[in-house]
């Protein structure tokens, strides 16, 4: 287009009405678009936001727990039962990922360990067995004290820390990875017969889950 044909009013009117044409299209489409991801929002807030998973622990053994002092190290095994439920009645989880650790004392006694992946369809429950070891892994240097005094008390606190990432599937859309952490804390009796012998308790206890 040349300088001449821009300055012709006609043509200057007639450019105008062009863009603001265009203008109001693309507009248009961005009030579409801009409702559009309004309504996907509202669509997973309301239907797709399932209810966090469940868990609770239901056994917890702990076969081994010993201590070697200078450095103090301990070498630890424990067992654990975990009953996993889906609350939602409409979306099913894949749990993709998830990584049990026991902590005692706030010390880390057991090196993570990965539970297979599974599906878990609406409303479902599984029971989880984990087998829990550490060897040599390094304690805070007040560790064997308080140790022995919650083996004069009588009783120990034992944490089962959890973590991974997990799908939910509505229908047949499959949503991406969440990451969730489950926090279960168990009270055992704690007798002077450890290290020696095993404790066993069953529990009830409701686990924290968080997505
Ligand atoms: C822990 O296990 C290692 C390897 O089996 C062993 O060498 C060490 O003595 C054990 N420590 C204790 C305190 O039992
Ligand atoms: C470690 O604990 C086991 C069982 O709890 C026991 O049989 C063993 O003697 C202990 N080892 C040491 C080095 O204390």
């Amino acid at each position: 287009m040349s300088r001449m044909d821009a300055k012709s009013p006609q043509h200057c009117a007639k450019k105008g009405f062009h863009i603001r044409k265009r203008y109001k299209k693309l507009l248009y489409t961005l009030c579409t678009i801009l409702l559009s991801v309004i309504s996907i929002a509202f669509i997973i807030y309301f239907i797709l936001r399932p209810s966090k998973p469940e868990f609770s622990l239901k056994e917890i053994d702990i076969n081994q727990l010993n201590l070697s002092s200078s450095p103090q190290l301990v070498n630890s095994s424990v067992e654990l039962t975990l009953l996993s439920k889906n609350p939602n009645q409409r979306v099913g989880i894949y749990y993709d990922e998830l990584n049990i650790y026991a902590s005692y004392k706030n010390q880390q006694i057991t090196v993570p360990t990965s539970l297979p992946p599974f599906y878990q369809g609406h409303g479902d429950n599984n029971l989880l067995t984990a087998s829990l070891v550490g060897t040599g892994l390094p304690v805070a240097p007040s560790f064997g004290y308080e140790v022995k005094r919650d083996q004069t008390v009588g009783k120990l606190v034992l944490y089962l820390k959890g973590n991974g990432h997990l799908r939910w599937k509505i229908v047949s859309w499959v949503s991406g990875k969440y990451r969730f952490n489950v926090n279960c804390a168990a009270v055992l009796p704690f007798g002077p017969s450890i290290p020696s012998g095993p404790i066993s308790s069953k529990q009830g206890t409701q686990c924290s889950t968080t997505v």
